[in-house]
């Protein structure tokens, strides 16, 4: 974890937040390459459950939440951790967060914190005013249902997509970005009738584990835990949790949760006419009926499936699977990231031979920007004139190719690529460096 921290920061992928004034603990920002990788996961996302299925609609909702809707969602009651004191030193933990020190001194009794960043609407603080950060982008998605279904006329199985920030006052943050307080979520909540929902949770616990060895993780480093007891949420009919070893050990990357019709029936109207099967909270407050007509027309309140993954726990997961140090012998090493080729923050890196030579760097700029007219993602010019160490700056950040503009260049109007992974270099007619690019790129 220390090497990946170090080398985010180095590089540019990760900074603590408001360093320069002492840094806010569980909040980091995402620099130059670390905004790109970020990006280009949730882009993988958004295609895999969006763009490449018929099923599913997308959403950008707001983030300041009204109180309402996390009191029907049960977020104003529920949504605690234990938290204790060490009446040795003062601070406060998590009850099952004490640190090594903390362990076997006195602690008090625990009790309920709740998680929500509470905040004001407007310039009145009377308590009229009261709003909420969202703690997980989908009960905006739920409050949303009747005018998506209204607005696209979909019928069951459908699905509406979200990705976006939530907030998290974690008593505890740690291990970098896997558990902080200001996070990303993609999250889907797939509607389905009643009675298919077994069969839908298990085919999305299929999808995802798919996906995320899509992402590079290797399946011997995920593993299926179906939650039980306590640890089962209050709205969950069953829950199976996507674990990686992450640096710090085995945590949960996603849970795939199948909530019944909780949801929809904590936040629709008539919920006595709805036959609703979830122990929901009685609701005199929503204008909204949130169920669809079946093929009889009837009234039915669908089951929710909810594949739910940390944009965060998902960066620092390629980060880590894509990490490596090579011995390239003559105790020389290399530090490279192995990155899934759609992850990759920059895609190609335009390197001069010769910093000062106008031909070459003016070539150089030129293929680059006839390679960045495809939208494949950045592609840059790396002008340091010292081929070496562009090539040992673009394999520690993950660039799959570098193309090498020289003197054969502009006399036999050829240009070298060499491979991130193979260390391989091969010169090609430089008027083929458009269709080996678009080749390299659509393959994956
Ligand atoms: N809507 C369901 C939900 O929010 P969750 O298990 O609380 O369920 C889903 O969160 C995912 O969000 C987790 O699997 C994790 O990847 C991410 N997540 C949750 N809390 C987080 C935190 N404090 N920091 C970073 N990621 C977090």
């Amino acid at each position: 974890m220390d090497d990946l921290v170090a080398l985010c920061k180095r590089r540019g992928f990760i900074f603590q937040s408001n360093e320069i004034y002492g840094g806010l603990q569980g909040l980091y920002d995402y620099g130059p390459l670390g905004v790109e990788l970020k990006n280009n996961l949730k882009n993988s996302w958004w295609k895999s459950i969006v763009y490449n299925r018929d099923d599913v609609e997308g959403i950008d909702s707001s983030i300041l939440t009204h109180p309402s809707v996390l009191k029907y969602s049960g977020h104003q009651e529920t949504f605690t951790d234990p938290l204790v004191d060490c009446k040795s030193c003062g601070l406060r933990f998590r009850e099952d967060q004490v640190p090594e020190e903390c362990v076997g001194e006195e602690l008090t009794e625990p009790r309920d914190f709740n998680l929500m960043f509470e905040t004001n609407v407007g310039p009145v603080t009377d308590g009229t005013s009261t709003a909420y950060l969202r703690p997980e982008t989908a009960q905006q998605i739920y409050i949303n249902f009747k005018n998506v279904v209204d607005s696209t006329s979909r019928s069951l199985p459908f699905g509406i997509a979200q990705i976006g920030k939530s907030f998290r006052n974690e008593i505890t943050p740690r291990n970098f970005i896997f558990r902080v307080r200001e996070f990303e979520q993609m999250e889907l909540e797939f509607f389905v009738s009643p009675g298919d929902d077994d069969l839908w949770h298990k085919k999305w616990v299929e999808n995802r584990v798919q996906w995320w060895e899509d992402q590079g993780l290797p399946k011997d480093k995920l593993r299926l835990l179906t939650v039980t007891g306590s640890d089962l949420a209050h709205y969950s009919k069953s829950t199976v949790d996507i674990m990686y070893q992450f640096p710090h050990g085995e945590e949960e990357l996603e849970g795939i949760a199948n909530r019944t019709d909780y949801d929809l029936g904590s936040h629709t109207k008539n919920q006595k006419d709805l036959n609703i099967t979830a122990d929901v909270k009685e609701n005199t407050e929503s204008n909204a009926r949130l169920a669809i007509q079946n093929n009889n027309k009837e009234w039915v309140v669908p089951y929710v499936i909810e594949p739910s993954a940390g944009v965060d726990r998902g960066v620092l997961a390629v980060l880590n699977e894509a990490y490596a140090v090579e011995d390239l012998g003559d105790n020389k090493k290399r530090t490279v990231l192995k990155l899934k080729k759609h992850l990759s923050p920059i895609k190609a890196a335009v390197v001069p031979l010769k910093r000062n030579n106008e031909d070459i760097v003016q070539l150089a700029h030129s293929i680059k920007s006839s390679l960045q007219k495809y939208q494949i993602g950045r592609v840059v010019v790396e002008n340091t004139g010292n081929i070496g160490k562009s090539y040992r700056k673009h394999d520690e950040i993950g660039t799959p190719l570098c193309i090498t503009i020289d003197f054969d260049s502009l006399e036999n109007n050829t240009l070298t690529i060499r491979d991130r992974d193979t260390m391989e270099q091969k010169t090609i007619p430089l008027a083929d460096i458009q269709q080996y690019f678009l080749d390299y790129f659509t393959d994956d």
